[in-house]
């Protein structure tokens, strides 16, 4: 045995306000068939508008740490992945703290998009390796509901609100996170960005028509050319598992379970492909809560253990690709 980084505990919210393709059609030209065929989504939740991410991400981290048997004073750092943090500061992982009812350890926030989880179990890891923490809350959390633009039906129709969570602990035990690659290039920043600006600024972003919050300090609204973000994620997601196995001398017929970002089921059926893998072997959750930036990842996972799918020592691989573009995977194998 060695000492490595495992994951504990598993947690999984989605706000309980569920919004259909066919009320998504009453807000713009769209329709169910479009969106289930073009995406594979069904419906996504949406938060309440007296919620905050903060409050998303504390509901996912309770369950992590009930499920690891620990309360948050066993915890030595939080860090939220998050794009749509409830302020600009202080940080959701500082207001996260404060709603489990810890106090003092390091919290903070990341931002990597919608591979912000994947960033972050990199970042755990290596902080962990490095001898900082014992046990880190992670959680992916998102409100993208907060920074769509409601009349645009090319991005709208793709994004949900919640929250995913896993309490990492370092150990002398065998398995746990065996690495991670990361990679951004920022020359695409154009292809998929959500701009600042402020209050009354973006007409476009009339949240008040889904009586969704008002008080945020200002709005951003989701801008993305699909098709192109779409062929450079099915190429890129390809390649980071390749070089992520082959840093671990491993090769794709030896993954079990394939725990991808979820932003289309046509992207994860060509990952699919691409691996030689059944889909049996993906985590698809894609249908039920469309793509959550940071907090699909997690959920993904969640839903996966939830089903008691995995066993202990299967490998598993986590992947993501995000605005900036950012993207990334981690490999474990089970070890809970
Ligand atoms: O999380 C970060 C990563 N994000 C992604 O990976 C998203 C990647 N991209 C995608 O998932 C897909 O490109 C989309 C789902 C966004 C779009 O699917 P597509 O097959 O690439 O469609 P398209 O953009 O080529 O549009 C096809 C048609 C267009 O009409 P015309 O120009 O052919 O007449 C669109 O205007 O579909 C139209 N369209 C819609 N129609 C009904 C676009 N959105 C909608 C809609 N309802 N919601």
């Amino acid at each position: 045995m060695s000492f490595s980084t495992h994951i504990v505990g598993v947690g999984g919210y989605l706000p309980e306000r569920i919004m259909s393709n066919d009320e998504l059609a009453t807000i713009v030209d769209t329709s169910d068939d479009w969106i289930r065929e073009r995406t594979g989504i069904t419906q996504r939740h949406i938060i309440d508008k007296n919620q905050g991410t903060s409050d998303l991400a504390t509901q996912a981290a309770q369950q992590a740490l009930d499920d690891a048997g620990l309360t948050v004073h066993d915890i030595d750092a939080v860090i939220v992945a998050t794009t749509t943090p409830d302020m600009v500061f202080p940080s959701t992982a500082s207001m996260v703290q404060h709603k489990l009812g810890g106090k003092g350890f390091p919290c903070w926030d990341i931002q990597a998009v919608c591979s912000g989880f994947v960033y972050g179990l990199a970042q755990a890891d290596g902080m962990m390796k490095g001898g900082m923490f014992k046990r880190v809350l992670l959680i992916g959390a998102e409100s993208m509901s907060r920074i769509v633009d409601w009349s645009d039906r090319n991005t709208c129709v793709l994004f949900g609100d919640g929250a995913g969570a896993v309490v990492l602990e370092y150990k002398d035990a065998e398995h746990g996170i065996l690495g991670s690659v990361l990679h951004c290039d920022g020359s695409y920043r154009d292809l998929l960005m959500a701009q600042h600006a402020h209050p009354g600024a973006s007409p476009n972003n009339d949240r008040a028509r889904l009586d969704m919050n008002t008080d945020a300090a200002g709005v951003a609204a989701v801008s993305m050319k699909g098709n192109e973000v779409f062929r450079f994620a099915v190429t890129k997601l390809g390649e980071v598992v390749d070089e992520v196995l082959g840093k671990h001398d491993l090769c794709k017929e030896d993954l079990h379970w394939l725990v991808p970002h979820q932003a289309n089921i046509r992207i994860l059926n060509a990952t699919a492909k691409k691996l030689k893998m059944s889909t049996d072997q993906i985590s698809i959750t894609v249908a039920k809560h469309a793509n959550t930036s940071a907090a699909s990842v997690p959920l993904a996972l969640n839903d996966l253990y939830r089903k008691g799918n995995i066993q202990t020592g299967q490998l598993l691989l986590l992947e993501a690709f995000a605005g900036g573009f950012a993207w990334g995977a981690n490999l474990l194998r089970w070890s809970k």
